[in-house]
């Protein structure tokens, strides 16, 4: 299959809007990451994003609408709740798990009885779902395991020859995915996966916010996900990421100690002047981190990198997101000094 690139220009929205209406899968750009988007109602039209993802077929999928009123049309039930935090959140990186209908088949689902409901912000996403009249199921639009894509190329790269086309939105705004959450009874909430939407605005909402044990913690043998994509690998580069959790000295000693010649680091910018080895820095503050973890993964492959110390980032506000993506793709090897 040939993979076309399109702008987007009204015109070729419209082609990518008439290409998911048609049961074909498009790389779509939102304000997290890149999304491989396909009309979430039709079970063929999603089945070829599993295949084209490689994607385990119980990992459900996030459905994306215009506008949180059209949730009940995908729902059996909405608590209150929901509605004061997509007034509050939405549009924006926030995913909320709710019993789905029968209109959303069970593969879109993974087989669950519940669906994320997501409406993105992106403007040029936004138009796709409303040109195509669809309810939009989108994972993010990497091959499954590898870092999420934040530019166009990225999902070119990943995904050319496997689906019709990539609509090229420019560099994702958040750069991790969005938050999804499960309500749990009548003002508490389960994060089920930081992101940009954090526990601190949460609770400005909820009586309470519960952090899923899974999101810093790897699961045990037979233990349940509460989300099924905790189960999975994910995130990881083919380098072998390390995170070091220690102040900038204890960093630069550990890293001298295992220099190697495939060895970089992934520093803040502001290590930069005093750091003696090879580095790519991810920035200062939590939001610049997110915003450039995933492209920075990517590009220690694109070097050729064998072995990756990262400086551990904060947990707090959306830290949390960052070191919860950064667990994973160091597959929760850290070293505390
Ligand atoms: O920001 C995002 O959410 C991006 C963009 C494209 O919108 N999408 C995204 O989708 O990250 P994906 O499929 O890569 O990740 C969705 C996560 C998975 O970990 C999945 O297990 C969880 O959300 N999830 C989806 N539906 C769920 C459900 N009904 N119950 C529990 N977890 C669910
Ligand atoms: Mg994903």
């Amino acid at each position: 299959m040939n993979t076309v690139l399109l702008s987007d220009s009204n015109n070729e929205l419209e082609k990518a809007s008439d290409l998911i209406r048609n049961g074909e899968i498009v790389g779509i750009p939102t304000e997290t990451v890149y999304g491989l988007g396909a009309d979430a109602s039709n079970a063929n039209a999603v089945r070829k994003i599993f295949e084209a993802k490689g994607r385990p077929a119980d990992n459900p999928l996030i459905v994306h609408l215009a506008d949180f009123s059209q949730a009940k049309d995908f729902t059996t039930y909405i608590p209150e709740l929901a509605y004061e935090l997509a007034e509050r959140f939405c549009p924006g990186p926030l995913t909320i798990v709710l019993p789905k209908n029968k209109k959303i088949p069970m593969i879109t689902s993974g087989g669950l009885d519940t669906i994320g409901i997501r409406i993105p912000s992106h403007p040029v996403m936004h138009r796709i779902i409303e040109l195509s009249g669809r309810p939009i199921a989108a994972p993010s639009a990497n091959t499954s395991g590898y870092p999420s894509p934040t530019l166009a190329e990225h999902v070119m790269r990943d995904m050319n020859g496997k689906i019709a086309a990539v609509v090229d939105g420019g560099c994702s705004e958040f750069g991790v995915e969005s938050t999804v959450i499960a309500i749990e009874g009548k003002s508490s909430v389960r994060i089920l996966r930081p992101g940009c939407v954090t526990k601190e605005m949460l609770s400005e909402l909820c009586s309470e916010v519960i952090i899923d044990h899974a999101i810093l913690h790897e699961l045990e043998a037979g233990q349940k996900a509460a989300s099924p994509g905790m189960k999975y690998k994910h995130y990881s580069p083919k380098a072998n990421i390390i995170i070091v959790d220690s102040d900038l000295d204890s960093f630069i000693a550990y890293v001298g100690a295992n220099i190697n010649d495939d060895v970089y680091s992934l520093i803040f910018d502001k290590d930069k002047d005093l750091f003696p080895y090879r580095y790519m820095t991810y920035g200062n503050d939590s939001s610049e981190q997110a915003h450039l973890l995933f492209q920075r993964l990517r590009e220690l492959d694109d070097v050729g990198a064998g072995k990756v110390f990262v400086r551990a980032p904060k947990t707090e506000g959306v830290g949390l997101a960052v070191y919860n993506r950064l667990i994973r793709a160091a597959g929760f090897e850290v070293i505390r000094i």
